[in-house]
Order: structure tokens, then sequence, then C-alpha cells
């Protein structure tokens, strides 16, 4: 019931185009630190996010130097209702962009202005204000406005730039993530769980092209003072901040990272009782990623959390119920089955009829190396 809350709310965001969810700095540092090898003499590009306002803005701006970054660049977008208005890191008088321009900023060194040791804000904002390379505005052209990632001038940065980190617009996610895997770029960037059914981001996945990065699960996010309050997962802060969370949020990435290399350790046996095998796929349903048994070798179906622990040396990826599941027609008879939409795995209650399962993932062990 909790995850159907949960996804419903994801969806609504997406429905009503509500894009702006900001991403909190302590999340941001908590996943970087998970792939510091190799932003090394990079070039970060923060496509969707106002440099005044973006805490990746801040979190590359401020760990420049430590990071050893080569360059960073960082765009806002046109229609953001925030762009120099609402979550300010910086309150630069005559800098800051007035009304809604897009800018970008670009930034080859943080020097330690005020010579304490440390990049700290005031060195960052120094660097704004005294050296007037670093920004410049976004004009967009005849297919989309300034800043807008899909722009001739955006798709110029991204070809430049080494690795693009970024939570971008829910709304336009996939077509965010197609044009990453079009120009074949490196990636972090925030999305929800929900985009792993879909079929070309499952593809990707399946083809570990794609993955998902160190934190999956609940992650809060500020939301500009006009969104509207909700019953859930929604609160206003002692400063008045609006906050909204997302119980199934996730990073997906191309980057490489420990995690993936570690072994998943297996305790369960398996007996046909306790793993049935589906009516309209031949598998068997593990129905709890540490139920996986571990002297098992055929195909299993598991949740789709499995793949914040998918180690592609110990397992391999088959596909999903959703391309999987054979029609319940040519199973059992009408009425005896509950029909989601598209393909999925059944199981039977024992009373002539079958319950349909969440969405489920296909794998294999690997042969022991
Ligand atoms: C989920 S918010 C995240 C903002 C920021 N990246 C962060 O994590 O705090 C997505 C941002 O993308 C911006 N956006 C929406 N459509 C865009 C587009 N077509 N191109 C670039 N940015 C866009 C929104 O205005 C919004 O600020």
């Amino acid at each position: 019931m909790a995850e159907k809350i949960k996804n419903r709310s994801l969806s609504k965001a997406r429905d009503a185009k509500q894009d702006e969810f900001y991403t909190q700095l302590g999340d941001i540092s908590n996943e970087l630190k998970h792939y510091r090898s190799q932003l090394r003499g990079k070039t970060i590009l923060c496509n969707c996010d106002d440099p005044f306002e973006s805490n990746f803005f801040k979190y590359f701006a401020l760990n420049f130097n430590e990071l050893g970054l080569k360059k960073l660049i960082v765009t806002s977008y046109t229609k953001s209702s925030i762009v120099g208005a609402h979550l300010p890191l910086f309150d630069i008088e005559g800098l800051k962009p007035e009304g809604r321009e897009p800018y970008a900023i670009e930034i080859n060194q943080v020097p330690d202005q005020n010579g304490d040791g440390a990049i700290d804000l005031s060195d960052v904002e120094y660097l704004l204000k005294n050296d007037a390379n670093t920004s410049r505005p976004l004009k967009g052209d005849a297919a989309y406005g300034g800043g807008d990632f899909r722009s001739a001038e955006c798709i110029k940065l991204m070809k430049k730039a080494d690795i693009i980190i970024t939570n971008p617009p829910f709304s336009l996610f996939r077509e965010f993530l197609a044009q990453l895997i079009l120009l074949d770029k490196k990636f972090l960037i925030v999305g929800s769980q929900n985009a792993i059914s879909y079929a070309e981001v499952f593809k990707l996945i399946q083809g570990n092209r794609l993955w998902l990065g160190n934190k999956s699960g609940d992650m809060a996010f500020q939301v500009p003072d006009h969104y509207e309050a909700r019953e859930t997962r929604y609160w206003v802060d002692g400063d008045g901040k609006k906050w909204r969370s997302l119980g199934n949020a996730c990073w997906f990435t191309n980057l490489d990272l420990a995690k993936r290399h570690e072994e998943m350790a297996l305790f369960k046996k398996y007996s046909s009782e306790a793993y049935p095998t589906y009516v309209n796929y031949d598998a068997i349903e593990v129905g709890k990623v540490s139920d996986i048994p571990e002297d098992y070798e055929g195909a299993m179906g598991v949740p789709i959390t499995f793949l914040a622990k998918y180690n592609p040396d110990q397992f391999e990826i088959i596909g999903a119920s959703h391309a999987l599941g054979s029609p319940m027609h040519q199973f059992a008879k009408r009425n005896t089955y509950t029909k989601r939409g598209g393909g999925s795995f059944y199981l039977p209650n024992g009373d002539g009829t079958y319950r349909c399962l969440f969405d489920r993932i296909v794998i294999r062990k690997k042969a022991a190396r």
C-alpha cells in the first residue's frame, strides 16, 4: 500500500510537470563520494541547474580543487520558476539574472581569494563577481528556449563535457537519458525507480549500459513556494521552506562504482514450495531480494529493487516481466485472473484463480568463476 502511495506521488509530479524538485547538498555529496577518482581532470556539466540556486553547482564549485576538476559548466533553464528567484545560494547584486534570463557559467579554476586555505562560498562569489568570463546568457534557438538541454547551444556544451551530473526534470527523463546515450556520454543523474520499467531504459540496464548508483529509496527535495500542500510526503520546515519526498528516487549512472562489484551473500535453499513457478513464464518467484536461493541455477523473477544490489559478475539479467510474461488467456479462463496493463507474471492462488505480481526482473546466477 505504502509502495502504491509513493509511486502515485511520483506519477502525479510528472503529470503535473512539477519539475522543480531541488536536490539536497547532502544527497549530492553522499553520492558523489563513490565516483571521486573518475572526476579528476574532467569537465563536468550540470545542465538543469540554475548556478545561483543549485546545490550541484555549489558542490562542484566548492570542491573544484579537491576533486581536481578541469572545468565546471552549469546552465539554467528559461522556464524555470526559480531562475534567480527562490532558493538563492548567493545574493549578488547586479550579477544575479534579472527576470528569467537563463545563464551558463563556466569555471576553470576556483582560487582561494580570501586566503583562508579553503574554498568556501565567498571564494565562489568573488569569482562570479570579478571574472566576467565565467557567465554568459543562453539564447536558445528556433526549436528550444535558452538553457533547454535540447537546444543547439546546450547540446554543444554536452558534447564538450566529459560527465553530465544533475537531477533532470522528471517529465523529460526519457528524453534526457536518450540524449546522453545518443551522445555517448558518461553521466550520473537523479530519477525515479519507475523509469526502470520503461522498455528503452530497461534495455540499457540489461545491456549493462546503465545501472543504479549508490543510493536508492527515500530522498527529500525542497520545492518552490508555489507548490501546493499534500497529504503525504510533504512538509514545511522551521524556515517556512516547502519539502516533498519520494520513496523510490535513485541515481542512474554509467560510471563504475564499488557496489557493483560486491557479491551479494545468499543464504536460502531452493524448494519448489517456497519458490513457485509462474503460470505464464518459466521462472521461479523470489518475492524478496534477500530470499534469492544460493542453490538454484535457473531463471528467477525478483523485484526491481534487485538492481540496487546487482553485480553483473554474479548474475545475468534475462529480461523483465513486462516483456516476458505470456498472455494469461493462453493458460487460464477469463475472470480467473486480474489483468494489469502490459505483461506481468502470475501465480496460482490454489483455488482456480491467479494473482498478478508487481514488475519482476528475470535473472540467473552466472556460472562460478
Ligand atoms: C528536478 S529539478 C532539479 C533542479 C536541480 N538540478 C537540482 O537538482 O536541484 C529539474 C530542473 O530542470 C529544469 N528544466 C525543466 N525543463 C528543462 C529543459 N527542457 N532543459 C533544461 N532544464 C529544464 C527545471 O526548471 C528544474 O529546475
